[in-house]
């Protein structure tokens, strides 16, 4: 019988030191990009990819998060007196667009606690993971290609990119073997091994795992038998390497363009990228930027 992703997992309870002082009383995945809450995108990518139940990991001060989604009645009342009908719409699609639930982190303890959280809401079946900061700009939307992948093969897919220099040290970097042929040539590798954020000299490629998941879930046994790793965090690439000597793991290079929006420039790249596209804005803002002395 072949399995179905329908749940996707969004990890927000981390404490977004990168983006202080705003982030010091607003989660992060709320900055606007032009106008949507960063997390928002992340939620149209999952559901345009075939999931329909979101699980969002909260945590203290991510209250805004479950509002965004919520019914809002004053706002929806005070648009709909003033016959505010195209923003009214706008408001209503956000909280019609699917169910959502919260499992809360008690404490920011990593990536694979939080992913370890949702445990009970996923039960026995394959699930995505996205990081809502790695706002992904595609044609077609990268867990949509990575659950392609995941028909196919019906084992775990990490989406990657290729990292050049010393900015390898970022990320978890994957030992990999490339499977030929089929209709993913050239973008699906056999994972061998990974490592986290090693040093440039001793990275065993230059393929990085960037913020998109698919797992089975023997995941959640892997990670409840890893030991808190770097920074006292549970890292979700020690769980995904035991994963490893159980069952086989994919890597697939995505098609499209990330942003860091975690980041502070990435942020800034992400805002002026997204606003020149937009049908609205993009004439006037291209003129703008245009007019600057740069
Ligand atoms: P990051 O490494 O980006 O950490 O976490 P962060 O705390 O969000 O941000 P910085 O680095 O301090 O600026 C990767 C993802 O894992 C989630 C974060 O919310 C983010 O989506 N996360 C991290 C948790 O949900 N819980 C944790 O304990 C840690």
């Amino acid at each position: 019988m072949t399995m179905k992703i329908r749940k996707a997992i969004f990890p927000a309870a981390g404490l977004g030191t990168r983006f202080l002082p705003a982030t010091k009383a607003q989660p992060k995945e709320m900055l606007p990009l032009v106008d949507k809450p960063i997390i928002q995108y992340g939620v149209e990518e999952a559901m345009a990819s075939g999931c329909d139940q979101i699980i969002i990991i909260t945590g203290r001060g991510k209250q805004a998060i479950e509002d965004h989604f919520d019914v809002s009645y004053e706002l929806e009342k005070m648009l709909e007196e003033r016959k505010k009908t195209d923003l009214l719409q706008i408001v209503r699609s956000i909280s019609d667009m699917i169910h959502v639930a919260y499992v809360r982190q008690k404490e920011a303890l990593g990536l694979g606690h939080a992913v370890l959280m949702a445990k009970e809401l996923v039960g026995n079946e394959p699930f995505a993971v996205l990081l809502a900061d790695d706002v992904i700009d595609a044609e077609v939307p990268v867990l949509k290609q990575m659950v392609q992948v995941f028909e196919q093969t019906q084992c775990s897919v990490l989406a990657t990119q290729m990292v050049e220099g010393k900015a390898i040290s970022s990320y978890g970097v994957l030992d990999v073997k490339p499977v030929s042929g089929g209709q993913f040539a050239n973008r699906l590798f056999e994972i061998k091994n990974m490592v986290e954020k090693p040093k440039p000299e001793d990275a065993p490629s230059k393929q990085a795992i960037i913020g998109r998941y698919i797992l089975t879930p023997a995941i959640f046994e892997c990670l409840s038998e890893t030991a808190a790793g770097a920074g006292g965090e549970l890292q979700l690439t020690d769980g995904m390497r035991l994963l490893l000597q159980k069952e086989t793991m994919y890597a697939y290079v995505y098609e499209g363009r990330r942003h860091d929006t975690g980041d502070k420039l990435g942020f800034l790249k992400a805002t002026v990228e997204f606003a020149l596209k937009r049908a609205d804005l993009g004439g006037p803002f291209r003129e703008y930027l245009k007019g600057l002395k740069l």
